[in-house]
């Protein structure tokens, strides 16, 4: 079995750092699950040994391992590099907008480019008043409800929830496993009275109400694409990445069910990744709004209300098309 002691010369944090980095770059790993880049990867893995914290200072560089600590690392590189443990499931961690996540091998690592939409409080797709004007601050403004839709660590409904204070939020999830670890971050981010984490294969166990804002993350990722992409994903539960009809499965439930579900002033936001093309083409006259984002990501579109019932009779038709699709 190959080992990866560490050179005896190497003591300090940045020492191990620096060698970690070239021990990645030299095994042809892939970064994208949390960083995108060989030495932040080998920084957090190494912080983590040391038993630091993820944002360690400058002051920490010169911290010398214990031989605990060195025993760990053999251990971690062995997953990390081997295995090809994506670096979120070996510390058991994961950061999304800003916030700390509870992460295992039950839930996608959080990434999406909608924490940058969150954090802009959907502007200016939707119409958000209530913490920008704190003088109109009233039980009225708006989110009051928002859907998560195919939850996973429950990250996208806890910076909803984070940003949006009036909001209550629904984190659905088929997943039971899954839920367990939304809930564990619902409770670590104190969130048990705003976040309600459901356990249901799309709507079908869901209340019938009417939510502001319905986002969602599905998994859009067809087979022939899962069977291309880096070991890394392989280790990310396949339920969370696989759509059929062409990656659109979940996205088309969304917006067939999206008539009975959204408010009349509300907007359905979905990231479909690379199956956006494949959706333009099946609608070429839905103006779905693709967006843009500063630090990067693409492939998620918004919708509002109006445009949800303008085309609701192709989205449903689409059904009649499911041998196309
Ligand atoms: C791409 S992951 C997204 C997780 C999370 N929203 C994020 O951004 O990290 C998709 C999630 O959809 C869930 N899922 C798959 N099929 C589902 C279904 N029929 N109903 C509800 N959720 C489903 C999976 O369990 C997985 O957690």
């Amino acid at each position: 079995m190959k080992m990866f002691s560490i050179p005896v010369q190497c003591k300090s944090l940045h020492d191990i750092i620096v060698w970690v980095e070239q021990l990645f770059q030299k095994n042809n790993l892939y970064f994208g699950h949390g960083t995108d880049n060989a030495l932040d990867e080998a920084a957090w893995l190494i912080a983590y040994c040391a038993d630091k914290p993820v944002d360690f200072t400058d002051n920490d560089l010169g911290y010398v391992l214990t031989p605990e600590q060195r025993e760990k690392v053999t251990a971690v590189l062995h997953q990390r590099i081997i295995d090809k443990q994506p670096a979120a499931y070996i510390t058991g961690t994961a950061y999304f907008f800003g916030l700390e996540f509870t992460v295992n091998e039950h839930v996608l690592i959080p990434r999406s480019p909608v924490a940058e939409l969150i954090a802009e409080h959907f502007s200016p797709w939707f119409d958000y008043t209530g913490w920008l004007n704190k003088s109109s601050q009233s039980e009225t403004n708006k989110p009051l409800a928002i859907l998560d839709m195919c939850t996973g660590s429950g990250c996208i409904a806890i910076a909803c929830a984070t940003v949006f204070k009036n909001a209550n939020v629904d984190a659905v999830d088929i997943s039971e496993p899954a839920l367990q670890v939304a809930n564990i971050n619902i409770k670590k981010h104190n969130l048990t009275s705003r976040v309600n984490a459901i356990c249901s294969d799309m709507f079908e166990a869901l209340p019938q109400k009417r939510y502001d804002i319905i986002v969602s993350n599905p998994p859009y990722v067809t087979q022939s694409e899962i069977d291309q992409l880096p070991d890394e994903y392989h280790k990310e539960p396949e339920s969370g990445l696989f759509a059929a009809n062409k990656g659109l499965q979940f996205a088309i439930t969304i917006l067939q069910q999206a008539f009975y579900y959204l408010a009349d002033d509300g907007i359905v936001v979905i990231e479909v990744g690379n199956s956006a093309q494949t959706l333009q083409q099946y609608f070429p006259d839905i103006p779905f709004t693709w967006l843009e984002f500063e630090s990067g990501g693409d492939g998620v579109f918004v919708l509002d209300a109006t445009q949800i019932r303008q085309y609701h009779a192709q989205f449903k038709n689409i059904n009649n098309m499911a041998g196309d699709l």
